[in-house]
């Protein structure tokens, strides 16, 4: 009775203008192995639990591309919002939806857009993950030693005492501001949260009566709908009356039960440009280049990714992101990168 549910939402906004809106970055191809990255992430859980068992939650208007990356998914596979609500709701939908099919699964939730370099491990620490959630009431995630101060991720404070490789955790806290960060990575107390999440349904659906009991009455209202042919017309519906809030606030930084198995099987969010350099082949000079040639002169630290083969010539530039896509050309400090999205509202305003 184990399932997966895989987040596939968001629209990966600081990672414009290569994800948009009409495609966020999960359904691209990021590295030309011929997958998308949700692809990728329904090739590993295919290992891990039965590809019926896999559940993809995403807004309506990513559902014919959806079932297009993915056409062995059954309808009853795919749970649509009608609207964008964050993670919580999209989560509780999965948890009200599963419940009503197995009341003693076991899920993990992962997001759909991460890069993982070792599946074997990556397989053996889900599965060890899953095992420790069906004997124990715990919210348990994924932990990854920190390499920076990256400001968007959540950070876990973790008690030392250990069970083969799991923590308790003190602290969770989500997208700290810079200085917390570097105190945060300094102090050598935490890792990041990399949002891949594993729970017994009845533990997490506890959480939401607890910590978000607006999101648990909306879904309780509608209890025996799911998983019939009414649950669509409810789920749309109730859906716009969710607050608009993640998991990790909404839930990971209040409750006292979770813990954290520190992981090592080689992970990027890939969540912005510099996560993405970070990963990436550089050149000695520390320049990286995404499906395109680049020229560097007295430049370092860069990184320039082109949606064709195109030449760039870069000259007496440090610490840049240069990205082209379609009719869009950004040049973007990446020090300042976690402002991409707000000009991607910005530019949407405008033209
Ligand atoms: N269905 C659905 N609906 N999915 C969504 C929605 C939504 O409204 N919003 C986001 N998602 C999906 C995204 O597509 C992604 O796969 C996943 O949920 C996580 O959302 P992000 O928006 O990418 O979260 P984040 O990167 O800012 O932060 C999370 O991940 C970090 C690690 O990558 C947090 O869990 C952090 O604590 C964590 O460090
Ligand atoms: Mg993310």
């Amino acid at each position: 009775h184990n399932y997966c549910v895989i987040m596939s939402g968001g629209v990966g906004s600081r990672f414009w203008p290569f994800s948009k809106e009409g495609k966020p970055k999960q359904f691209l191809d990021f590295f030309g192995t011929g997958r998308s990255l949700l692809q990728s992430t329904f090739d590993r859980f295919k290992q891990i639990v039965p590809a019926e068992n896999i559940y993809i939650v995403t807004n309506d208007a990513y559902a014919e591309m959806t079932k297009k990356q993915l056409p062995e998914l059954k309808d009853n596979q795919l749970l649509l919002e009608p609207i964008r609500r964050n993670t919580a709701p999209a989560i509780a939908y999965a948890s009200f939806r599963i419940n009503a099919i197995d009341p003693n699964a076991n899920i993990v939730v992962a997001p759909s857009d991460h890069l993982i370099m070792n599946t074997d491990e990556f397989v053996a620490d889900i599965q060890k993950g899953l095992d420790f959630v069906n004997s124990n009431p715990v919210l348990l995630t994924l932990g990854i030693k920190p390499s920076r101060p990256e400001t968007g991720y959540g950070y876990i404070q973790v008690n030392e005492e250990e069970t083969g490789g799991i923590h308790k955790v003190k602290a969770f806290t989500e997208k700290p501001n810079l200085e917390l960060a570097k105190k945060f990575v300094d102090s050598g107390e935490f890792v990041w949260n990399s949002g891949i999440f594993l729970w017994n349904v009845n533990t997490i659906l506890d959480a939401f009566k607890k910590y978000l009991p607006d999101i648990n009455q909306k879904f309780s209202e509608g209890k025996e709908v799911f998983n019939t042919p009414d649950e669509k017309k409810f789920v749309d519906a109730s859906f716009p009356f969710c607050p608009n809030i993640s998991i990790d606030y909404g839930i990971l930084e209040k409750a006292d039960n979770v813990y954290v198995n520190i992981s090592n099987f080689g992970w990027s969010d890939l969540g912005t440009w510099g996560a993405l350099h970070e990963i990436s082949d550089k050149d000695g000079e520390s320049n990286a280049s995404l499906h395109c040639k680049s020229l560097f002169v007295e430049s370092n630290d860069n990184v320039v990714a082109m949606s064709e083969d195109k030449l760039v010539v870069l000259q007496g530039l440090d610490g840049y992101i240069v990205a082209e896509s379609d009719n869009v050309l950004m040049i973007c400090k990446k020090s300042e990168e976690q402002r991409i999205k707000h000009f991607v509202t910005d530019v949407k305003f405008r033209y």
